[in-house]
């Protein structure tokens, strides 16, 4: 025997890859990998108003580590050897059950920002979910994606110009609107308070070290247009042209007195289908259902607002058995795995969407990092329903999942 050559037969070298990007991508195997990329490479003010929660951030943790509560009792012997995860959302196909949740002030994490995002969502056909607070404007992400694009909503103060944002959805060919209903104030998220974090950063010298120490994030800055909310650009007092602490923004223009009446007011305005996000209770959800809203987002703005609010996959079941089909459900809130997409669904759930996720691949690595992002979620749905046994969406029934008879013991780490 050769020892040469069965060492060579034993050992491959992967060819070097130069661009950094592209070595940090192959190196992510999940979320996760890429949460802590991105904790690297952004500034850690900016990391944690992505990444934190309100308060003791308990709610947080929960809506992560609830989906380790649930297991699957996966079927055999099936054929999967097509899988579809295809659905019908609001008379509408679409590829599979997930959503981009709408997050604000997405520049942050990377120039490209929000245009990135929905040129990622387009590539796979998946919904995206534009911000009110987005730093790109209605018609400039729909300039960049022929994709399914939804419009979320806060109710501020001034009713004329959510009429007018939701006009201008409209003509831009947005399909449905997300009111959100969980921010009459903001929650206290004692990260930003800590760090006395300002949108857009205040320069002090904390900003200027962090900057050296994160060159790359500092030279995407400083090299591309000022960070504004570009849906309300140009009115001086509302687009965030100067630095303004998140809780002080949301105290003077959001209304605390919102209430059912503008789920009617939402209704006389807007013929398509209303989504109301920020659904904590089987009570408020029977009260959209007679509200007559299309969907239903079961959210606690991933544990941002009330802390101890419930975990997001305790309201699944209990929320999709009392609205009966009457609306669509939908799970916003600690997805970080393919595998947590089927056990929403298995509970009950019509789709899901997902925030922070997508967030971590953008700000980890741009563009590619939500393409990323998104490829392990629908390649992990896939992957869990083909060892799971279900060839379809309508194959997953609730017995495919069962709770955890040890729940004290899956507390998942990573955070
Ligand atoms: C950085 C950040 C900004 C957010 N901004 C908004 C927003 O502008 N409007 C909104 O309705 N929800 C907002 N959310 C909440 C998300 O839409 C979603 O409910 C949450 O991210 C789901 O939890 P997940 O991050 O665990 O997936 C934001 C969340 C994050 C992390």
């Amino acid at each position: 025997m050769n020892p040469v050559r069965s060492f060579r037969s034993l050992v491959r070298f992967r060819p070097i890859e130069f661009r950094s990007r592209t070595r940090r991508l192959s190196r992510a195997a999940s979320v996760d990998d890429l949460r802590l990329q991105a904790k690297r490479r952004l500034p850690r003010a900016v990391f944690d108003y992505i990444d934190g929660g309100a308060e003791d951030e308990r709610t947080l943790d929960r809506n992560v580590s609830g989906y380790a509560r649930v297991e699957f009792r996966p079927r055999i012997l099936r054929d999967v050897s097509n899988v579809d995860t295809s659905i019908s959302l609001f008379g509408r196909s679409l590829p599979t059950p997930l959503i981009l949740a709408p997050t604000g002030f997405t520049r942050i994490a990377d120039p490209q920002g929000e245009l990135a995002v929905a040129r990622a969502a387009a590539r796979v056909g998946v919904p995206y979910n534009l911000s009110t607070m987005g730093t790109r404007s209605i018609e400039e992400v729909a300039a960049v994606s022929d994709g399914p694009k939804w419009f979320q909503v806060y109710a501020w103060r001034d009713r004329g110009l959510v009429a007018e944002l939701i006009g201008r959805a409209r003509d831009a060919g947005y399909e449905a609107i997300m009111l959100t209903v969980d921010t009459a104030v903001l929650g206290r998220r004692e990260r930003d308070v800590r760090q006395g974090t300002t949108l857009p950063p205040k320069i002090g010298l904390s900003t200027i070290v962090d900057g050296v120490i994160h060159p790359a994030w500092t030279y995407g800055l400083l090299t591309n247009d000022p960070i504004t909310f570009a849906n309300v650009a140009g009115r001086h007092d509302l687009d965030g042209s100067s630095a303004i602490t998140l809780a002080d923004y949301t105290g003077s223009q959001f209304d605390p007195a919102l209430s059912w009446e503008e789920v009617e007011w939402l209704r006389s305005r807007w013929d398509g289908p209303i989504i109301l996000k920020g659904v904590q209770t089987v009570a408020d959800a029977e009260l959209a259902v007679a509200h007559g809203v299309e969907g239903i987002a079961i959210s606690n703005h991933g544990g941002r607002q009330l802390d101890d609010a419930p975990p997001v996959i305790e309201l699944i079941e209990p929320v999709a058995q009392a609205v009966a089909g009457r609306s669509a459900v939908i799970a916003d809130g600690g997805v970080r795995r393919g595998g947590d997409i089927l056990k929403a669904l298995a509970l009950g759930a019509d789709a899901v969407m997902a925030g922070r996720a997508y967030l971590y691949g953008l700000g980890a690595a741009g563009e590619a990092g939500v393409d990323h992002v998104l490829g392990l979620l629908l390649d992990g749905l896939r992957r869990s329903m083909a060892l799971s046994g279900c060839r379809t969406i309508g194959e997953i029934e609730r017995d495919l999942v069962a709770w955890r008879s040890d729940p004290a013991n899956v507390e998942r780490g990573g955070r």
